[in-house]
Parts: structure tokens; C-alpha cells; sequence
């Protein structure tokens, strides 16, 4: 996303240099715009170099872009960062004489300022009106601390620790209520090779899984999504600042990723199809008909990965699996749920979302079904439409029947 940051004219500027390094790491494209003052404290190369953006305090420069107005239109997040008391001032009073100014004016995304003066200019009648005013117009405000001051003072004006600057930006741009929540999805079908050529693989294309990740970054999560050989077109599903593509191909592969992927998450989302075998051995060069006998290939079980995270879970960690199911002729829906929660319960996950399938379902298709069951193997939802909208519904019932997600 767009962000923009205004440094104003304090010593706390020094700071703003890491909260723009932190915005960027976080995936975001930062344009910085200090004012004439901040300059007097970090130089304009300095900006330059560290958003990898031209820096101008000026309304003048870019005429052509009509820059004064285009930065604040195409913003997505303005923080203001350190904000002093002439600033605020100035904020209030909507007085647009530099950059930053008519950038304030021009935007309409949600505003992040960053209060940073000595105590008793942050206690003036002056600036509490100010400040109540930015307020009620919507503005947040971040702070300020309470601690030592330039020159030795100390009480209520520093600036807020840009770490803490930057975690409540990236909240306000989450917005949703996924929003702090690390999540770990895999997603498509694994490939064990048996030769240079061919590999023992399955139908799944992986829409599934991706619009599981998609949904939770839309809606605040930071994502990491293992893709186990997904197609271009259908992984662009998944393209979003918060989404961390790990492609992978075998099992190996994919129990490896996930593993170090679990570590830092919250929720773990197992919705890759796995192979349950692979080939013993793996051929260097293809075979052939001539040479080796390809009628027989001798396998080996692979270890379940799922079960393996839901075995060393950490505490509040949430772990999902899928189960594609075809329902058998003669025990129809309730035979399959009780073969769904043995699975449930042999793999040790908190929730399962059972999936019906078939030659003509689930797979490959973009619509899907599901059932999804809860801790106490009880079906919690159902859903049913396009994948984004079973998506939806998933990340819904984890909300309920997971509350402290
Ligand atoms: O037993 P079944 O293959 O039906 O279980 C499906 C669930 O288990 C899926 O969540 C899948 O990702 C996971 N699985 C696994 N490791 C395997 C096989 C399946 O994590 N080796």
C-alpha cells in the first residue's frame, strides 16, 4: 500500500528514518515528506535514500504530476511522525503553505500522527484544543510518551518508539479482524518425483488454499503461503503486501516450510493434498521401457505433516486440516462426518473442514463445499459458492469457535 510519512521539525525525526525502514520491510511503498524545518535534522539524501523516493518539501517541484495533491490522493495512510505542536497547529487550522500541508488536505485516507514536544507545550490549552479537534475529525493519535526530553526535561511529549508507530500503522491499513494475526496456509497438491520427468501427483489446483490466504490478508493477517506446485494464474489470487509465497514441490518440501512457517503463526492451515506415499527410490535419469520396469514402483508412507505440527503446537496455536471426501454409495453423509472426526482426532487438529469430493467435484472446479468441524466434532458451519466465499465463511467459524484468535 501507499504510504505517506511526514517528518515536521523535531529532533525525534532521527527516529522516522527506522519507522520508514520498518514500513518497508512491512511490504509497503513509503514517499516521505518532511517539512523545511525537519531538514534542519535529517537531510533530504538521507529520506531519499531510505524510501527509495524523490523527497520535496515543496509544492513547487512535479508541477506537471500535480504532486501537492496526487501524494495525498493516492495515499492509503498519512502519519505524521514526529508531529509538533506548530504542526498540529497547522493541522487544525488546515493551512496548506508546504507538501505536507496540502497533502493533509488533499487525502482522504486515515491520518496517524505521532506527537512529539516538550511537556508543557504538549499541555497547552493550545495544543489539547488542537489536539481534541484532530480527534473529532478522525485523526489518530499515537502517543506521546511519557520520558525523558531534549535538554534533560522530562514528562508527557516524547515521541512514541517508532516499532509501536509502525504497529499501529499497519493496524489502521489492516482495519480488519484478522488484524495482528499470523497465519500459516499450505496449499496445492505435492509432486513426488520418481524420475528427472514424472512425479506421483493429484488433481488439486490449489484455489482453495489461496483463497484461504487471500481472505485472511484481506482482513488483516500476515500470511505465509506454502504453494505446492500452483499455477501462475491461480496464485495471483494471493498477490497482497501481507502474503509471503513459499513455493515448494514434494512432501519433504512442503513439511519443511511448514515447519518453519507454524513457528511464529498463529493459526495453521493444512489445505495442500499431500501424498501419502512416495517413490522409494528416485531414479537420476528417466526410465525407460527398455531398461528398468516401470510397471512396479516400490513406495514409501510419508510422515503426516499436520499431525506432526498439532503434536508440537504451542499454546493458543490453532491448527486446521482438510479432508477431501467422497461420500461411499451406501453410508452416505453421516458416514462420512464419522469418518471425518476419527481423522479429526487421529491427526490431533482443533478443527477439520471436510470437503466432498468426486471426478466432477471439488477439485479443479471453482465452486466447493464444505463442512467444517469444530473442536468438539460438532459441524460448526457449512458452506457452500466460490471458493472466496467458502474462504469467507472458514476464517468465520475459526473466529467463532477460536475467539482468542
Ligand atoms: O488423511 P488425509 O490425507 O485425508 O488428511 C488430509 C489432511 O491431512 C490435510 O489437511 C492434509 O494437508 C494433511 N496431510 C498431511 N500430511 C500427509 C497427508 C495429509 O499433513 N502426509
Amino acid at each position: 500500500m501507499n504510504i505517506v510519512v511526514g517528518v515536521t521539525g523535531g529532533i525525534a525525526a532521527y527516529k522516522s528514518v527506522h519507522l520508514v525502514r520498518l514500513l518497508i520491510k512491512a511490504g509497503h511503498e513509503v514517499t516521505v515528506i518532511p517539512t523545511e524545518d525537519a531538514l534542519r535534522f535529517v537531510g533530504l539524501p538521507t529520506w531519499e535514500a531510505i524510501s527509495r523516493h524523490p523527497v520535496t518539501t515543496s509544492v513547487h517541484d512535479d508541477v506537471a504530476r500535480v504532486r501537492h495533491v496526487a501524494l495525498g490522493q493516492n495515499a492509503d495512510l498519512v502519519i505524521v511522525a514526529p508531529a509538533t505542536a506548530n504542526t498540529i497547529a497547522r493541522m487544525t487550522a488546515g493551512i496548506a503553505d508546504d507538501l505536507l500541508g496540502t497533502t493533509l488536505l488533499a487525502t482522504e485516507a486515515p491520518v496517524l500522527i505521532a506527537p512529539a514536544m516538550h511537556a508543557e507545550m504538549w499541555r497547552h490549552p493550545a495544543t489539547q484544543a488542537n489536539v481534541a479537534t484532530l480527534r473529532s475529525r478522525g485523526v489518530h493519535i499515537v502517543g506521546p510518551a511519557v520520558g525523558e526530553l531534549a535538554g534533560g526535561d522530562s514528562g508527557p511529549g516524547r515521541m512514541v518508539e517508532p516499532d509501536d508507530i509502525a504497529e499501529a500503522a499497519l493496524a489502521l491499513l489492516a482495519g480488519g479482524d484478522l488484524a495482528g494475526v499470523q497465519v500459516a496456509v499450505s496449499a496445492g497438491g505435492t509432486r513426488e518425483p520418481i524420475d528427472p520427468v514424472r512425479f506421483l501427483g493429484n488433481r488439486s489446483s490449489g484455489r482453495q488454499g489461496v483463497a484461504l490466504a487471500a481472505e485472511a490478508a484481506a482482513r488483516g493477517a500476515q500470511v505465509t503461503l506454502v504453494a505446492a506446485n500452483i499455477s501462475r494464474d491461480v496464485l495471483a489470487a494471493a498477490r497482497h503486501p501481507r502474503v509471503e509465497i513459499v513455493p515448494v514441490g514434494s512432501a519433504a518440501e512442503l513439511g519443511a516450510a511448514m515447519a518453519d512457517a507454524a513457528a511464529a503463526a498463529d493459526v495453521v492451515v493444512m489445505a495442500a493434498a499431500v501424498a501419502d506415499y512416495r517413490p522409494i527410490e528416485v531414479a537420476s535419469h528417466k526410465l525407460t521401457k527398455e531398461g528398468e520396469r516401470l510397471s512396479t514402483i516400490e513406495l514409501v508412507e510419508n510422515p503426516d505433516i499436520v499431525a506432526g505440527l498439532a503434536a508440537a503446537r504451542r499454546a493458543g496455536q490453532t491448527i486446521v486440516a482438510f479432508a477431501a471426501e467422497t461420500p461411499s454409495a451406501d453410508g452416505g453423509e453421516e458416514e462420512m462426518l464419522a469418518r471425518a472426526r476419527r481423522k479429526q482426532r487421529r491427526k490431533g487438529v482443533d478443527v477439520l473442514v471436510v470437503n466432498e469430493v468426486g471426478w466432477e467435484r471439488g477439485f479443479e472446479v471453482a465452486d466447493n463445499e464444505v463442512r467444517v468441524i469444530g473442536p468438539d466434532g460438532v459441524v460448526v458451519a457449512t458452506a457452500s459458492g466460490s471458493k472466496s466465499q467458502v474462504a469467507a465463511e472458514i476464517w468465520n467459524s475459526l473466529l467463532a469457535v477460536r475467539p482468542l484468535l
